[in-house]
């Protein structure tokens, strides 16, 4: 009998319980109702893993209690919401997605897991994979965007880079694939709303990234908090037993999401405690977030007969396990004793955050700004806001070591006079300070505007149903233009605002999201021109609130849009096209792609497509170019997607260089689901389109013949 075998034999309910029960300390409070106290449940094994506690003493104290202390002497599982960086925080994901680079996915990934284990935690809630295609929806920040290709290739390389090689290596996290699945898709945006969508997009978007989890070993799987068609995600056997333990074989953990069980009563699925646990536990859930509802509802399901003893010890021992591989029973205080180089992360931090911002529009050459100005206007309420950089989810970040736009212009500009205002708060009315901030651009060379959201208006509870500017921000952003300055806006948010006034009339506008502590540097870096901007839109950019959920993978319609015609798929007021496309995001430089060729062109099952292109610097500074690999399948016995996207590669070109780029596309890209959900390749005509965004009139097009 082995270690987890022997512990399961000597437990007694309460204790395999205990197991089962993650319980909320309060160094962060991320889900409601009263903070549990830790001490006494550990000592009696009533509480066996918890969350939201971190820092080497604190974690220490707890699992030296449940070593010493508790019976059987089983260490703690220490969870946390290491999203996007642990002390040193990095851009948010939705930011960090429009790098389109698996590299630096793992490094940051790999960064925030050294520091949070530094700190003694052993879990983390992430990599968040949720396919957002809703900007309404908070937590659109918290997700790498709308397309279920890009979100599997950042589960696969945030999985590696928090759990490195193996769990029990120094500076480890055991990952988290969250939230399994649909929760992008709440009705009409809004947070924890019922999810309506079909097997098919189910299993084409939603489900595909947490596939690429689960393939590059994440340890464990947290359920959505919401209900697909009136099944909760915490209680849907179809998922979570049919797909996720015998279709993928996960053998991992799945934990609860925060009082998700308790709530399978709001849901009306369950009628007191004992049945919710009762669902939630024959539905395979091994962890009980916070909720309480293991603790006091299974004994009394086991007396009612609602679960076997046999389907609580599997639970049991997949904890067990997982705190195993941790090497959490022959090490249990290797987490939390040795420090880790913070100077490297913050390096990494700004790194990572400049190739975030993404150009969104550029008129008149007022970008780069010129080092010899002498007085610039930096106006707006985020121009000095320190903490808002962090975004939603700081972690242990804090905001006095978070760089502001002010600090970092100043520091990148020590000549340069540089006035600074709010004008405006981000979130009441009040227009007195505007005169004092329009006189002030009035006085300068070129006017920086520093507009957006704060870090509480997305996340988790931030949805929205104006994608507007917050506050008389746009009252601010007006008067300044107004007054004939050239005037660069910096749009700090965690999604994209609908602003088509704002686009058509600033000089230029960056996308600036929520950046990190690094924020403020990233965009000195970027509006210096010491880094010529690459960042591109991981999520297609609304020009109106109406239009969403918009992404570029439509399906393409019997009447598709057509301008003028009134009988097509668009609106009487609004285009149907985007403000920017999927994959926009422009350079100080200019790139273009020639000589698109496939080969073969006709192929068989089992092979491979060479796709390749050559591309140019058309201008005179070093720069990085970011293409595309779309495909479609024009005639196909389901309606395919208008466009599928099957690569993304990037390339650096010195001034006026030129440079080739190759994907080697295998055949079984080409594969789609069948109307019973299986994999079927159509032999046919198949386009393969190549572009610098989901732009068609930026296509290099061609086409292969799938034989037979
Ligand atoms: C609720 C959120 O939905 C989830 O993403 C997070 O991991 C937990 N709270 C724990 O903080």
């Amino acid at each position: 009998m082995g270690r987890t075998d022997r512990l399961l034999a000597a437990m007694t309910l309460a204790e395999k319980i205990g197991q089962l029960t993650m319980a909320a300390g309060s160094g962060a409070v991320t889900g409601p109702g009263a903070r549990r106290e830790l001490e006494e449940g550990i000592r009696n094994g009533q509480i066996g893993n918890v969350l939201n506690v971190w820092g080497g003493a604190e974690v220490h104290a707890l699992q030296r209690l449940a070593l010493e202390q508790s019976r059987l002497g089983i260490p703690l599982l220490v969870g946390l919401d290491v999203i996007h960086g642990h002390r040193t925080i990095f851009p948010v994901p939705l930011a960090e997605a429009c790098l389109f680079d698996p590299d630096s996915w793992e490094s940051t990934a790999r960064a925030a897991a050294a520091e949070a284990a530094a700190d003694g935690v052993s879990l983390t809630f992430a990599p968040m994979l949720d396919v957002a295609r809703d900007p309404r929806w908070g937590r659109m920040v918290e997700s790498p965007g709308e397309d279920a290709w890009l979100a599997s290739e950042f589960a696969t390389a945030k999985t590696r880079g928090f759990q490195g090689t193996s769990l029990r290596g120094a500076g480890t996290l055991a990952a988290t694939a969250k939230h399994l699945c649909g929760y992008g898709a709440v009705t009409a945006g809004r947070e924890y709303a019922s999810v309506d969508v079909s097997a098919r997009t189910l299993h084409e978007v939603h489900l595909p990234p947490f596939a690429a989890a689960i393939a590059a070993g994440a340890a464990a799987i947290m359920p959505a908090f919401i209900d697909i068609a009136g099944v909760p995600m915490t209680a849907n056997v179809a998922l979570l037993q049919g797909w996720l333990r015998d279709r993928c074989a996960f053998d991992g953990v799945v934990i609860s999401d925060y009082n998700a069980i308790a709530e399978l009563r709001n849901h009306g699925v369950a009628a007191d405690a004992a049945a919710a646990a009762a669902l939630a536990l024959n539905t395979g859930i091994d962890i009980d977030m916070a909720s309480e509802a293991y603790a006091q509802g299974l004994p009394e399901a086991l007396q009612r007969g609602l679960i076997s003893s046999s389907r609580l010890d599997e639970s049991v021992l997949r904890v067990l396990r997982l705190k195993e591989r941790l090497g959490l029973f022959d090490d249990p205080y290797r987490r939390g004793a040795v420090g880790s180089g913070p100077a490297a992360a913050r390096q990494l931090a700004r790194e990572v955050a400049r190739k975030a911002i993404v150009l969104l529009t550029h008129r008149n050459r007022v970008l780069p700004i010129s080092r010899q100005l002498s007085h610039i206007a930096l106006i707006g309420p985020l121009a000095s806001a320190s903490g808002t950089m962090l975004g939603p989810w700081p972690a242990a970040g804090r905001a006095e070591d978070t760089v502001s736009i002010l600090e970092g212009l100043k520091a990148a500009l020590p000549r340069c006079r540089i006035d600074s205002a709010p004008g405006v708060a981000t979130s009441h009315q009040d227009l007195r300070g505007l005169p004092d901030a329009i006189e002030r651009c009035r006085a300068a060379e070129v006017v920086i505007l520093c507009l957006g959201e704060e870090d509480s208006m997305s996340g988790e509870g931030g949805s929205r149903a104006d994608l507007g500017l917050p506050g008389c921000q746009r009252a601010l952003a007006e008067a300044a233009l107004d007054v004939g300055k050239p005037v660069i806006v910096l749009l700090t948010s965690g999604r994209p605002l609908a602003l088509p006034w704002l686009f058509e009339r600033a000089d230029a506008v960056l996308a600036t999201w929520f950046l990190g502590g690094e924020a403020g540097h990233a965009i000195a870096d970027v509006l210096t021109g010491s880094f010529n901007p690459s960042g591109k839109l991981p999520v297609t950019w609304p020009r109106h609130g109406g239009q969403v959920p918009i992404f570029y993978a439509q399906r393409p319609s019997g009447r598709p849009a057509r301008v003028g015609e009134r009988l097509s798929s668009s609106y009487l007021d609004v285009p149907a096209t985007p403000q920017f496309p999927f994959g926009h995001g422009l350079s100080y430089g200019s790139f273009t792609l020639r000589d698109l060729r496939c080969d073969p062109r006709a192929v068989k099952a089992g092979e491979a497509i060479e796709v390749s292109v050559a591309v140019h610097n058309d201008s005179a500074i070093a720069g990085e170019a970011t293409l595309f690999l779309f495909i479609r399948d024009p005639v196909a016995s389901i309606a395919r997607p208008v466009l599928e996207l099957k690569g993304v590669r990037r390339i650096a070109l010195g001034p006026g260089a030129r440079g080739n780029l190759t994907w080697q596309l295998p055949v079984s890209a080409l594969t789609f689901l069948d109307t019973d959900l299986h994999p079927v390749l159509e032999p046919g005509r198949f386009e393969i389109h190549v572009g610098q965004s989901a732009d068609p009139r930026g296509f290099l097009s061609s086409s292969i013949e799938l034989m037979p």
